[in-house]
């Protein structure tokens, strides 16, 4: 991957603020990556000495991200993904995983920070059938008649609509649930949705709630935890593939690999059915 100076991006993107911490870049850090800035490594540094498990879980929600992506494209057949929250690009992202499973592969990412965005067109600009575009996933009607998503990925066929840890900084006030089902009620029958999310860690609820505190008052973006109960009520009508929703790491696990004590973030995948014949009449 050819590394983008993240500095001199900001010098010609006066959309970005580099005084203000956002998640994308927190992220990137946590992962390791270098597309983010002081102001993000100190909210970073601060959260993961508050919880000493969360960069595993972070880990752990990108190899989930790795393996659910793997699976559509290796063994059910998926060709089109629509990554929604895609984050800076990093080790193992969608359309290298997807794409050594099927060359013809296509991808959309999605990302509202202009700092993912920029870094992924630098990556892309060399590659097939794969667009990156900076638009608020919570505009679904918006994002799905963009050309450029429209170009990439037929909607008449089925399609991946990935929200990987994206989901928690919608609050209940904006209405995630509407959010997914918009998404998935405009996709074409056998879609598949893959979701992960994060939950309260009841061991350590004080500690995450200083954490959280610190880290949407310095983004001055909301994050919320939620129970898996809450979130398998998202998933209303779809058919939820094995083994369920289950903590990322336990989705499919790799043999052999021990997983540390991490925070709790769930990951499912479900797909949506083919209409009965009674529908289709
Ligand atoms: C924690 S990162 C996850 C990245 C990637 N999906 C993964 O799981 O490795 C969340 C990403 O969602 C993006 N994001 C947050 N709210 C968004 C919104 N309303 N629309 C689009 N992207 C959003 C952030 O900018 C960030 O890049």
């Amino acid at each position: 991957m050819d590394p983008i100076d993240v500095a001199e991006l900001a010098l010609s993107l006066p959309e970005i603020d580099s005084n203000r911490p956002s998640p994308a870049r927190i992220y990137d850090f946590w992962l390791g990556g270098s597309q983010n800035f002081a102001v993000d490594r100190q909210v970073g540094q601060r959260a993961a000495a508050e919880m000493p498990t969360l960069q595993a879980a972070i880990r752990a929600n990108r190899a989930f991200l790795g393996r659910v992506v793997h699976h559509l494209a290796a063994d059910l057949g998926v060709t089109q993904f629509l990554d929604l929250g895609s984050g800076v690009p990093t080790v193992g992202n969608v359309h290298e995983i997807a794409q050594q499973a099927n060359p013809a592969a296509r991808v959309v990412y999605v990302d509202i920070d202009p700092v993912a965005i920029a870094h992924a067109r630098a990556l892309l600009a060399k590659v097939d059938g794969v667009e990156a575009i900076l638009a608020d996933l919570r505009d679904p009607d918006a994002v799905l008649t963009r050309p450029l998503v429209r170009e990439t990925l037929d909607l008449s066929a089925p399609i991946a609509i990935l929200m990987n840890a994206v989901l928690h900084f919608i609050p209940d006030t904006e209405h995630p649930d509407a959010i997914v089902r918009a998404y998935v009620d405009q996709a074409a029958p056998g879609s598949y949705l893959a979701l992960s999310h994060a939950a309260p860690d009841l061991d350590h609820r004080r500690e995450q709630d200083k954490m959280l505190d610190d880290y949407q008052s310095s983004t001055g973006v909301p994050f919320i935890n939620r129970d898996p109960d809450l979130i398998s009520t998202w998933l209303t009508g779809l058919e939820i593939q094995p083994p369920g929703l289950v903590t990322v790491a336990e989705w499919q696990p790799e043999p052999d690999i021990e997983n540390p004590p991490m925070l709790r973030t769930y990951g499912v995948l479900a797909r949506k059915p083919n209409p009965s014949p009674a529908e289709t009449e």
